[in-house]
């Protein structure tokens, strides 16, 4: 694992910027897997900007986003289909992107039709991670044990109370998500994690502990043979 701490946030989204530009220029048609949450923003703003300089070109790539919350409407401000087209889709010339379909009447159905369009897309090649308060990617959860691949999620305690931020007072928050499974997450090529905030150098220390947690979900990325961890001065703990 290359491990790269960075001064500021600012420089955590360059950097990962340029791991997601170099993947593109390498290779037009890779295939990303996208995260939500704040830590990502950065990131999107920065590719918007290189792909307004002309330095970045979506047009042959294709995305699939880690999760969505269910059942939940595409049109829901608070959807993640809907913060990627504010964030990155509706932006720049992506044109093939995917996420679990929060409206599908059969969640299990749903979360087969997705990892069937991964695989026939031939996997994921980068994939971007970012780490939850408890430890969890995607949705995957603190638990005893983890579904391989994509699955419906029951959001912990921690996740509902940490999102809540992004709910008015009295809005209705799911409590439950579609998700890309650990092994979905570990058979991507490559993975990119951004990590940024004091409130995440606890998590941070133990997600490098050179341990596999079972209550940190993150920590399984450490068997991942190709993984950068860009973090910042905050979260790394200096
Ligand atoms: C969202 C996702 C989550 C977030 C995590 C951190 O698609 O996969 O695991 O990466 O909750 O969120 P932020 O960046 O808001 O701290």
């Amino acid at each position: 694992m290359k491990k790269i701490v960075l001064e500021t946030y600012e420089d955590v989204c360059r950097a990962a910027a340029d791991i997601f530009s170099e993947q593109l220029r390498q290779k037009p048609d890779s295939v990303l897997g996208l995260a939500t949450g704040s830590t990502p923003i950065g990131l999107y703003a920065e590719l918007v900007r290189r792909y307004e300089a002309g330095d970045v070109d979506f047009s042959k790539a294709r995305s699939f986003n880690l999760d969505e919350y269910y059942p939940i409407s595409k049109s829901n401000p608070q959807s993640y289909f809907y913060f990627m087209r504010k964030h990155l889709f509706d932006k720049v010339n992506l044109r093939h992107f995917c996420l679990p379909d929060g409206e599908a009447a059969d969640a299990q159905a749903e979360c087969k039709r997705y990892d069937t369009e991964i695989a026939a897309a031939g996997g994921i090649d980068l994939m971007l991670l970012g780490i939850g308060l408890n430890g969890h990617i995607g949705f995957n959860e603190p638990a005893s044990s983890y579904p391989v691949g994509t699955h419906l999620a029951v959001l912990s305690e921690s996740t509902i109370s940490a999102n809540s931020r992004f709910f008015a007072l009295g809005e209705a928050q799911p409590v439950t998500a579609l998700t890309m499974g650990i092994g979905g997450i570990l058979r991507s090529k490559k993975i990119v994690f951004v990590i940024s905030g004091k409130s995440k150098a606890d998590i941070t220390k133990k997600l490098f502990d050179d341990a596999i947690h079972m209550d940190v979900p993150g920590s399984f990325v450490l068997l991942h043979p190709d993984v950068t961890v860009l973090l910042d001065r905050e979260a790394s703990g200096g």
